[in-house]
């Protein structure tokens, strides 16, 4: 039997993922069709330029061990044509890699090509250029779009079908995306349908031989199908617009983006699985994870304004690449339960049974021993008893459980049996090289080159007033000087006084530092939902000439909105206040402008352009001082884990290694205010909405700063940082990701179920009692039981705490079972625990273990 179930799996996984000859993709009102058979797809997004190629086939195959099907992604315009014609596929931009990556591991691939994505990425993924091509409005009939847009698609699928990654080639591409989102906007543009139309049948001409879809388009043309984005599938207002169209929800977010200053989302894992059983339990077929990795926001990609550059997502895979538990092991429980469904839902029609006032039941029967159901309590505060087919169940308030046979429940969305980890940044300071011939013996060598607070080299130009930032810098660089001079009076009464006049300043966005004769007068910026913001503060002025510079800042450009690409940011106003003629304004003044910083203009932070300035060498960095450049050529961390560059102690700038761009850090404190207050507590119960769940108030935004393992050589590593306003360097440390102990809370009616033996062999042969399980990191090993209770344990890992219902003999069991292994199960058997203890009461067992 067992050997059959081998053989069965393995002849049954060849067939299934035979990328070697053509497949004919289609589909019908119930699902995507490849070659004859219908499919339920589990989707995860993984974007390519959001990790490094050394990550993808790791990153890849945890999704699969997930129970992912198909991988999904956009295509990143701006970083593939960074001017008209010049195109970039190396590196991160290697497209092609990528999708062989996802072919080689037997899954598929739903490409996003856009053009226009938005994802929280500079621009929305359109090349800024593309603005400046006179008559061309994004997103609209206007030919220059058109043109760019058709010509970049073009060259996008060709490369695909040149490489033979198309479905209908033997390929892994089973859908294609055309725009994103649209129908969210389309009032903001003239002849928005005759955009749409275009779009679709231009698409359609590409004959990929593979569907085409539509997000958010509740009118895309045939045969082009129109799909869904949100937290839940919305079965009441979203329609397929067609008969013979399936229910393809595209996005569904299992987390959030972060902004600078603001605070942490968090959708926690029953949450998200109750969204997903739904679905499939209401006739969904394809349902994709945006995101399943979210990544990071290498250099200046990171969208905005103020996207951080972490875009971790809480997406079921970290930032890192490591899976997020209990989230990724949960969902991966609830993926498996589905696919023990998928036979039934495709081969029958739903009953629908009440079970209570918000309780329900979706029976997919074939009335000829095929039966699966899902068993739904919808209400968000009560947990039910319900009773189906003369057999009660209980389920959580908020949970869908599912019984692949209508007999046995494998999964319930509120019940999680994945352990969770305890992870830890562990700072290690940098080490000096020992392979670089500057090294000292007493520490690390820093070389120090600052900035003038102002022009640089040949001034840009000199102009009455203020100018766009964006259209000046057309987005090559964060930073815009603005310099003007002032003249200060001897008979000035502030300096008789000993006060200081007041400079105030208005911006469009994104933040701003201003000094006065070469020292910081102080900073300002707006947030992620108000990018204006208004500067005040006392300066220091002398009699005679004052220099006044103003350094401007982006922060990311706009990723989304009508007309996004049309917002401007910069200064609109600049006066003083407090001198004898009152206020000065000096927003009509002459002012004078350079566009970027000297460093940056000469590359510096590219080793082969290291010598273009004139470093000062030091072993004590100077502190707190602004526009400074940081160099330090260091050793990689010890060990393999992924590695985070610890930024707390500095203020805010750009970070490279190797030349590699890390990204902009800005460990900005989240506000803590009445108005922001976080969450005491997360309750997955009731819809979940971004502000629902937030954290982190009073903390840095992101400390952390990934930076890929692959980026480091063995020895003679260059660290190069730009700090804008004044930071302490020698605090800088890169920071170890580590599983430091993993946790696992089980109650006695956590559904117990050999999956795969109960269909095959009868329900009661695979029923098998719950277990703690838990596992260590690879070279690790639990080296101490932290916590340990059988009863009524409360708390979350970490923090676990005991009950008045407590079997005092619990720490023993557990370390008999555990100590010194890397990976154990604790049975909740009468021979482990003392299950006559608190009768009348489900028990649970509560575990944390140091790995170590
Ligand atoms: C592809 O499948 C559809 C139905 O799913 C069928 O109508 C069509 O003939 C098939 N095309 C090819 C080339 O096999
Ligand atoms: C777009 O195409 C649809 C048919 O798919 C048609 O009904 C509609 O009139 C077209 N709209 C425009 C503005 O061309
Ligand atoms: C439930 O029980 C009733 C009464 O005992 C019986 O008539 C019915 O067939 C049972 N239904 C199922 C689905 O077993
Ligand atoms: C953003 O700035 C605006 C205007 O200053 C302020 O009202 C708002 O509370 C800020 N929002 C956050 C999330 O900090
Ligand atoms: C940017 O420049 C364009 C002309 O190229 C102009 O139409 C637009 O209004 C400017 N944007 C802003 C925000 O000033
Ligand atoms: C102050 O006002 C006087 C008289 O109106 C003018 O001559 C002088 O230039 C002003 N000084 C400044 C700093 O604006
Ligand atoms: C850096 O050096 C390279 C090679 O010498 C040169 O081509 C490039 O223009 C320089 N500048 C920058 C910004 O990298
Ligand atoms: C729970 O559901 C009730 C009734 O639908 C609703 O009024 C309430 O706002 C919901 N609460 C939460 C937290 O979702």
């Amino acid at each position: 039997m067992k050997l059959f179930h081998f053989l069965f799996l393995c002849f049954f996984t060849n067939t299934l993922f035979n990328f070697s000859s053509a497949a004919n993709v289609t589909y019908d009102a119930r699902s995507l069709i490849i070659d004859g058979q219908h499919k339920l797809l589990i989707s995860a997004s993984i974007h390519y330029p959001r990790s490094v190629p050394g990550m993808w086939p790791g990153l890849i195959q945890t999704a699969k061990e997930g129970g992912v099907d198909v991988i999904d992604t956009y295509v990143f315009w701006n970083g593939h044509e960074p001017s008209p014609g010049k195109y970039n596929f190396e590196g991160r931009y290697d497209l092609v890699k990528f999708a062989k990556i996802v072919q080689q591991a037997g899954m598929y691939l739903m490409l996003r090509i856009g053009p226009f994505i938005c994802a929280e990425w500079n621009y929305g993924g359109i090349p800024v250029w593309l603005h400046y091509v006179p008559g061309t409005v994004f997103r609209s009939d206007t030919a220059p779009f058109k043109y760019h847009m058709q010509k970049f698609m073009t060259l996008i699928v060709n490369l695909m079908k040149k490489e033979k990654l198309f479905a209908s080639q033997g390929g892994p591409i089973i859908l294609s995306q055309v725009e994103n989102e649209y129908g969210n906007y389309e009032q903001f543009y003239e002849g928005a349908k005759r955009y749409v139309n275009w779009s679709a049948a231009m698409s359609v001409s590409l004959n990929t031989g593979v569907p085409w879809i539509m997000c958010a388009q509740d009118d895309a043309p045939d045969p082009v199908i129109n799909t869904f984005n949100s937290f839940y599938f919305d079965f009441d207002t979203f329609k397929p617009n067609s008969p013979n169209k399936p229910k393809f929800w595209t996005e569904n977010w299992p987390g959030w983006f972060r902004t600078f200053g603001a605070r942490d989302p968090h959708r926690a894992a029953e949450d998200i699985a109750y969204s997903v059983a739904h679905f499939f339990q209401k006739g969904g077929s394809l349902q994709n994870y945006y995101m399943y990795h979210g990544g990071t926001n290498f250099g200046r990609t990171a969208g905005g304004p103020f996207m951080t550059t972490s875009y971790d997502y809480e997406a079921p895979i970290d930032e890192y690449g490591l899976p997020r538990l209990p989230k990724w092991g949960h969902l991966k429980e609830l993926h498996r339960a589905i696919k023990l469904c998928e036979h039934a839902l495709l081969k029958s029609k739903p009953t629908t049974l009440s079970l209570g006032p918000n309780q329900e039941a979706d029976v997919y029967d074939n009335g000829l021993g095929v039966c699966a159901a899902f068993l739904a309590n919808n209400d968000n505060k009560t947990d039910m008893n319900v009773v189906f087919r003369n057999v009660s169940y209980h389920l959580p308030a908020w949970s869908v459980s599912i019984l692949p046979d209508c007999k046995n429940v494998v999964h319930n969305t509120a019940k999680v049996g994945s352990q969770a980890s305890v992870l830890k940044m562990v700072p290690e300071k940098l080490q000096p090289s020992v392979g670089s011939p500057t090294r000292s013996l007493k520490g690390l060598k820093w070389d120090i080159f600052v900035e003038n607070a102002g022009i640089w080299g040949v001034a840009d130009f000199t102009t009455n007033g203020f100018v766009d930032h964006i259209n000046t810098t057309k987005d090559t660089t964060d930073y815009l000087w603005h310099t003007t001079s002032i003249t200060v009076g001897e008979n000035e009464e502030f300096l008789k006084k000993g006060s200081r006049p007041v400079l105030l300043i208005e911006s469009l966005g994104h933040a701003l530092h201003a000094f006065v004769n070469q020292e910081l007068q102080g900073s300002a910026s707006g947030n992620g939902s108000d990018s204006s913001f208004k500067f005040k503060s006392p300066i220091s002025l002398k009699a005679g000439k004052n220099e006044i510079a103003l350094l401007s800042m982006t922060v990311g450009q706009k990723t989304a909105g009508g007309l996004y690409e049309w917002v401007g940011a910069g200064l609109t106003s600049v006066k003083i206040e407090g001198l004898n003629n009152g206020t000065l304004d000096l927003s009509m003044s002459s002012w004078t402008y350079k566009i970027g910083l000297k460093g940056e203009h000469l590359g510096i932070y590219n080793p082969e352009n290291l010598s273009a300035v004139k470093w000062v060498s030091t072993s004590e960095p100077p502190k707190n001082q602004p526009l400074t450049w940081y160099k330090v050529v260091v050793d990689p961390p010890s060990g393999d884990e992924p590695v985070g560059l610890d930024m707390l102690h500095m203020g805010k700038g750009l970070a490279w290694l190797n030349g590699e761009e890390i990204g902009r850090y800005w460990p900005i404190e989240v506000p803590k205010h009445l108005a922001l207050e976080c969450a005491e507590e997360c309750d997955y119960r009731g819809k979940f909405f971004q502000d629902k769940c937030l954290t982190g108030c009073g903390e840095p935004t992101q400390r952390w700063y990934h930076v890929p393992r692959s980026w480091f050589k063995p020895t003679g590593n260059i660290l190069v940082i730009f700090e804008e306003k004044g930071g302490d360097p020698t605090k800088i440390t890169f920071s170890k990701r580590k599983t430091s102990g993993v946790c696992s809370l089980i109650s006695e009616d956590y559904p117990a179920v050999d999956q795969e033996s109960m269909l095959k062999e009868g329900s009661e042969n695979g029923r098998t009692r719950p277990n703690v399980h838990l596992k260590c990191p690879k070279d690790t090993r639990i080296s101490n039981i932290k916590f340990a209770s059988f009863g009524n344990p409360t708390g979350k890992c970490g923090s676990y705490s005991t009950g008045d219902c407590h079997d005092p003999s619990s720490t023993i069991v557990v370390e008999k079972v555990c100590l010194g292994k890397r990976e154990c199960s604790v049975e909740l058997t009468e021979e482990n625990f003392d299950k006559s203890l608190c009768p009348g009461t489900t028990k649970k067992l509560a575990i944390e273990a140091v790995c170590s």
